[in-house]
């Protein structure tokens, strides 16, 4: 993340079971600031759409405040109905909460929600951000990646669907096997590509989309070369 955290006068690290969180009734909705008084507010600065949540590292939430005194402060995954409150009445004047990013939760995108502890329904929605994983390969045990066009597909569970490709001299790609047109698991076709069960959309080995009604390419996944052994997918 690239806000610098040491201008922040106060910041705390947790490790938060997510048995221990307390449900919250959910808001019908959330008001804006103008809505209560010019003079108050509360935006949630980061998490923006180009940070990264990387599952069991620390990420730390930042935000503006005015008029607040504290804050609570709360998440839901993917479109759940209920908040999940990880801290109460946190001091607002702080403007930074540092936290471990979830390992094993149950979805994959979150959205943080900070309001004031006094009144809820005055609150700020963060930008929700999908998990990401990082999907450890020691390739001593695929030996298909030692050799240049071998590919392997990754599809354990654990994480959405992938693959990792040698495209020679020791480099590789990794592309992932979910539909960019409506999220359905895609097909290896031998060394052609990439089919669609859902609707037939194709892609290349490449990743790049020949046939519809998919619009655009694979995503393409980060991937991290540790040594001549090892490599990280971020997925
Ligand atoms: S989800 Fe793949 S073509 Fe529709």
């Amino acid at each position: 993340m690239k806000t610098d955290r040491r201008k922040f006068s106060k910041t705390i690290s947790k490790i938060i079971p997510l048995g221990l969180m307390t449900p919250v009734i959910p808001i019908a909705t959330s008001c804006e600031s103008n809505q209560i008084g010019p003079e108050k507010s509360l935006t949630i600065a980061s998490p923006e759409a180009h940070d990264e949540l990387i599952a069991g590292e620390s990420f730390t939430l930042l935000w503006t405040s005015n008029s607040v005194e504290n804050i609570d402060i709360a998440y839901k995954v993917d479109n759940a109905s209920s908040w999940l409150t990880i801290e109460r009445e946190y001091p607002a004047s702080t403007g930074s909460y540092t936290f471990d990013v979830f390992r094993n939760i149950n979805g994959k995108v979150l959205t943080f929600r900070i309001s004031d502890a006094l009144d809820n329904s005055f609150s700020n929605n963060g930008t929700p951000l999908k998990i990401i994983f990082k999907f450890e390969i020691n390739l001593d045990e695929y030996p298909q990646l030692k050799e240049d066009g071998g590919l392997v597909e990754f599809d354990d569970g654990s994480t959405d669907p992938f693959v990792i490709q040698n495209i020679g001299s020791n480099n590789f790609r990794s592309l992932s096997k979910v539909c960019t047109h409506q999220g359905c698991v895609i097909d290896l076709q031998g060394n052609s590509g990439f089919g669609c069960p859902c609707h037939g959309s194709q892609f290349n080995i490449d990743g790049t989309v020949t046939k519809g009604p998919a619009e655009r390419d694979l995503d393409e996944i980060r991937l991290e070369k540790v040594d001549d052994s090892n490599l990280i997918a971020y997925v």
